[in-house]
């Protein structure tokens, strides 16, 4: 494959046929991570949920080993169905899994960092551009001052530099971020999202060794994430899945 970066944007949807059944428990939490996450011991708070329940966790990576990562669980409060975007060429990369789910305390598959891919590979055999930037993500523009950032050399056709920022979403839960990493000439930004969740990113690109090291805190126009021509193959998804709430117990869907 080779691809340095991946993204891929799930939406589990399900159509909640409400009749007069009673609430579910569910599990509650929600929290930021700054590398993997383990909720393999974690003890949970509940609350009763009328239309299901729902688990969710987005993460958004410099593609060298640098991540923001939102976890929740909780109600399923979204619209019951919903369109979403799948783009495996963007960067900086990305993942986001929604997932809903309709028995007592179902809202438990997503536990650990590997429910969801690898987002900062490294290129096998190595692959390097010859360009070198600053990498950093974090959810305080202080995270990201040049000073806080590492160095990189960047991976195959990543031979300019970005910075930028945005916000992380899913639900009423969202934290800002700000990133510098590698990035390709096309400089193509494209977040996801879903009715449920957004990763939504500005930016720029420069070309010059460790050029990346203006303000992550300036309002970058977004002009670049919505440059068509640049844009690679975006899929849009449909995931339905009608449930038939009494007929089918269990989880809606078995995770990848
Ligand atoms: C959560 O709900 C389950 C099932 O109703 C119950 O067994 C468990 O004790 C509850 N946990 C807490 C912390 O309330
Ligand atoms: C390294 O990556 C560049 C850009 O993707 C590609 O053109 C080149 O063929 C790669 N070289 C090797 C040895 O894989
Ligand atoms: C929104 O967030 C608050 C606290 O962060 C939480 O108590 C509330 O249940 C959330 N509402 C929804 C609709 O998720």
């Amino acid at each position: 494959m080779g691809a340095p970066r991946t993204i891929l944007l799930c939406l589990f949807g399900a159509v909640f046929h409400l009749t007069a059944s009673q609430a579910q428990q569910c599990y509650s939490f929600q929290h930021i991570y700054f590398g993997p996450f383990d909720l393999s011991s974690m003890k949970f708070h509940n609350v009763s949920c009328r239309h299901g329940c729902s688990e969710a966790v987005l993460s958004l990576d410099t593609g060298y080993r640098a991540s923001v990562t939102l976890v929740q669980k909780g109600c399923w409060t979204g619209p019951p169905t919903g369109q979403t975007l799948f783009d495996d060429r963007a960067l900086p990369p990305d993942y986001s899994v929604v997932r809903g789910c309709t028995t007592d305390l179902c809202n438990a598959k997503l536990m650990t960092h590997d429910s969801i891919p690898n987002l900062s590979p490294a290129p096998n055999p190595p692959n390097l551009s010859g360009t070198e930037c600053y990498a950093c993500l974090g959810i305080h523009p202080e995270d990201c001052t040049p000073e806080k950032s590492r160095q990189v050399r960047c991976h195959q056709d990543q031979s300019v530099c970005f910075q930028g920022n945005g916000q992380m979403t899913v639900g009423n839960f969202s934290v800002p971020v700000y990133i510098r990493t590698c990035h390709r000439p096309s400089c193509t930004i494209k977040g996801t999202s879903s009715p449920w969740t957004n990763i939504d990113l500005q930016g720029s690109c420069c070309e010059g060794h460790l050029c990346n090291k203006d303000s992550v805190t300036q309002p970058f126009t977004s002009a670049s994430a919505t440059t068509p021509s640049q844009a690679p193959h975006i899929m849009a998804l449909l995931l339905m899945v009608p449930l038939l709430v009494g007929t089918l117990g269990g989880p809606l869907v078995p995770l990848p």
